[in-house]
């Protein structure tokens, strides 16, 4: 009986116990940096469909406080921001900066909208983020090396943009890449052999991930059929004007015989009247 009492009593503790951590670590306070983050990224945001119709400085002063009335696009896990998805919404202007303010984003997804500019450097800052999909929009400049930082990214999707110049190679630096597409932009350069041909239990990105860049060449795109066709049109220009002169100078020579050949006659006729006749 007296056992019987203690072990309820106890098993009350706990309880008591588990409800007092429960109440202590649930978040009190909205966080500064979501609210910093969402205002600047509302800001460098255009939405003409009116979209994110939520999206107001009231409710980004406590983004995740509310079980049930979050943000559109935005989901939260403790009390922080960790997953961002505006994809499909017609958004225009560009990425700020402070997005890198929503410290525990672990998935941004601004896919298939029309936003433009470059993709910003800040983004190293997002030390938990694993996936990024910003495909289909018009953002433009070089990709930054600094998201090589992002060192749990899993998922990067860049493909159909209008990004410019080379790969950065600290990208094959991402150990955990499983998805990896650059597809259908401006990139020029060669891919960098650990992005191209990776090796190991590293997952290998084909082809696909590379083609519709102009000027970007190496393994695993098919070697360049144009630079072989130049080359060949290099070669017949050289061999058609060898040609060419050759007929040329041949002509030249025969014109000049046939001048001379007539000089010739003019002269030995002129020789065989001065000469006298024996
Ligand atoms: C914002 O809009 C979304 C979707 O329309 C809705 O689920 C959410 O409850 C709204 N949040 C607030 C704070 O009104
Ligand atoms: C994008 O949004 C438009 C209109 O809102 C819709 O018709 C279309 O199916 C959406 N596309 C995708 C891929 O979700
Ligand atoms: C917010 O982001 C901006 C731009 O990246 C940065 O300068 C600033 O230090 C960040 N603030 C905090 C509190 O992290
Ligand atoms: C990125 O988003 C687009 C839709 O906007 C989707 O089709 C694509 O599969 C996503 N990429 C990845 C790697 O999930
Ligand atoms: C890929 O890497 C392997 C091992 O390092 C090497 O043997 C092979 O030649 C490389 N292939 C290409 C196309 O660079
Ligand atoms: C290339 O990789 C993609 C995604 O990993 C896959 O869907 C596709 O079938 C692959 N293509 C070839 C030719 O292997």
């Amino acid at each position: 009986m007296g056992i019987g009492i203690s072990a309820s009593f106890w098993r009350l503790l706990v309880l008591l116990w588990l409800l007092t951590c429960a109440i202590l670590l649930q978040p009190s306070t909205p966080d500064p940096d979501d609210e910093a983050c969402l205002t600047h990224l509302s800001e460098s945001l255009q939405d003409p469909n009116n979209n994110l119709h939520n999206w107001t400085k009231t409710t980004f002063k406590d983004p995740c406080g509310g079980s049930a009335s979050y943000l559109e696009g935005a989901t939260c896990n403790s009390g922080r921001i960790y997953k961002l998805s505006l994809s499909n919404l017609s958004l225009r202007g560009s990425i700020s900066p402070y997005l890198s303010n929503c410290t525990n984003l672990q998935s941004l997804d601004l896919s298939s909208n029309s936003l433009s500019g470059p993709i910003p450097s800040d983004l190293q800052f997002l030390v938990n983020l694993a996936v990024l999909n910003l495909s289909s929009n018009l953002l433009s400049a070089q990709i930054p090396p600094q998201i090589a930082l992002c060192a749990y990214l899993n998922v990067i999707d860049l493909s159909d943009n209008l990004l410019t110049g080379p790969i950065p190679p600290q990208l094959g630096l991402l150990v955990r890449l499983s998805v990896f597409d650059v597809s259908n932009n401006r990139l020029e350069g060669p891919i960098p052999a650990a992005l191209g041909n990776r090796t190991g239990n590293l997952v290998r990105f084909n082809a696909s991930s590379y083609v519709g860049n102009k000027d970007l060449y190496g393994y695993p795109l098919p070697p360049l059929k144009s630079k072989g066709l130049s080359i060949m049109a290099i070669v017949g220009i050289g061999l058609g004007s060898g040609l060419l002169s050759l007929v040329l100078s041949f002509s030249a020579v025969c014109i000049w015989l046939r001048v001379s050949e007539q000089n010739m006659t003019v002269e030995e006729g002129k020789i065989s009247q001065l000469m006298p006749d024996y």
